[in-house]
């Protein structure tokens, strides 16, 4: 058994119930567990020492919708966007390709550091969805090695028709319910579908979501990005973890989704970099909706791996006070993961922490840009 103690804690947010945020505290882990929780004068010897030196100490922050794993980038697409283009999904395409072509080497490299990016940015539970393949030897492997970094894999064969169905939708679908999804099970924990104008309509959305249920993988969804387009009412039809983006969302979707449990996983760095009009987050707190902050980490729409950045976002431009951005950002990406020993650090949990060198978190939203993470422990 080898335990650290982190001491002189300024401000010490544990997100758990019982603990609440602590004043002078300390913690300690042991084993990869926090074993201790409490005001720094009483902390327990252990092993290890860490000085957080009148920082704060928060949850590493989960990351839950990520498309992490492709090749090529598109900044073209980014510097039309910011000449006033519009968002098109056809983009997704130019990544099919440059990933299509690319050796399992180079897709291993470039994702090695996007995982090494998390990590600087406080990352310590990663999502990584597949859907730059679109074909059954492609999705595997984007899946196959996404495994090796995290077991939250998703099978995204619903992201676009690609180019070689053009004309044949129906084919694409029935590729992804069989013989792709057949291929993935083995390396994906989750289906999502990319549910919205210019990709796939409500019914083959909830084909392709009920074919891997019955395979055993469980249940996310893209949905209301682009418009109102029965993503939320799907999701919620169908008890899914979360549904993800919900730019357009009306109230009564709003009660739907608090009723069913669903999380609404917001994604701010997509209509930032799509210049697109934010959801105001105070509509989904009033009524009691649980939600999470996400990346979105992808190259056409959200090419961001700074959570502290969504965060700023957050607070600056959606409405959330500092403590629901924090709150979104690692609690409730484990909820829309359905994972509760990550998010928080209540006795048990994983010891993924921060350590900042500021006195307090909102020092994330007051100095927007500045690296305050000194430490990563995961
Ligand atoms: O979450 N919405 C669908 N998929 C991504 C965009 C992917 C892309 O443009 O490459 C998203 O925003
Ligand atoms: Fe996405």
């Amino acid at each position: 058994m080898t335990s650290t103690l982190v001491t002189n804690i300024k401000q010490l947010v544990t997100n758990d119930p019982e603990l609440g945020t602590l004043a002078d505290a300390a913690l300690v882990y042991t084993d990869g567990k926090i074993s201790w929780v409490g005001g720094k004068t009483k902390a327990p010897s252990a092993d290890f020492l860490i000085d957080a030196d009148g920082g704060s100490v928060i949850p590493g922050f989960v990351d839950s919708h990520t498309h992490a794993i492709f090749a090529g980038d598109r900044l073209q697409d980014f510097l039309a966007r910011m000449n006033g283009t519009k968002y098109e999904s056809g983009g997704i395409k130019t990544t099919v390709a440059e990933t299509r072509a690319a050796s399992d080497e180079s897709l291993r490299n470039h994702l090695e550091n996007v995982v090494t990016e998390f990590t600087e940015h406080g990352i310590t539970t990663f999502e990584i969805k597949s859907g730059y393949g679109l074909d059954v030897d492609t999705e595997v492997k984007l899946l196959r090695i996404a495994r090796e970094f995290t077991d939250e894999t998703t099978f995204l064969g619903a992201h676009v028709i690609p180019s070689e169905f053009a004309n044949n939708r129906r084919g694409y679908i029935d590729l992804v319910k069989g013989k792709m999804l057949e291929a993935v099970a083995p390396y994906a924990k989750w289906i999502d579908a990319f549910c919205d104008n210019e990709a796939f309509t409500v019914e083959e959305a909830r084909e392709i979501i009920l074919a891997g249920q019955a395979k055993g993988l469980l249940g996310r969804l893209h949905g209301n990005q682009l418009g109102d387009t029965g993503g939320i009412q799907l999701a919620v039809e169908l008890g899914l973890a979360s549904v993800d983006h919900c730019t357009y969302v009306t109230d009564v979707q709003l009660e739907s989704l608090a009723a069913a449990k669903t999380v609404a996983t917001l994604l701010p760095g997509a209509e930032f970099s799509t210049r697109s009009p934010y959801p105001d987050a105070r509509r989904f707190f009033e009524k009691g909706v649980k939600v999470a902050l996400a990346t979105d980490f992808n190259p056409g729409s959200s090419y961001i791996s700074s959570m502290p950045f969504v965060m700023a976002i957050a607070v600056r431009d959606m409405h959330f006070t500092p403590e629901q951005a924090l709150v979104a950002a690692t609690k409730g990406g484990a909820d829309a993961l359905h994972r509760t020993d990550v998010g928080h650090l209540g006795i048990g949990a994983k010891s993924h922490l921060l350590i900042l060198n500021s006195p307090s978190y909102e020092y994330f939203f007051y100095r927007p840009g500045l690296p305050l993470i000194s430490h990563v422990i995961n």
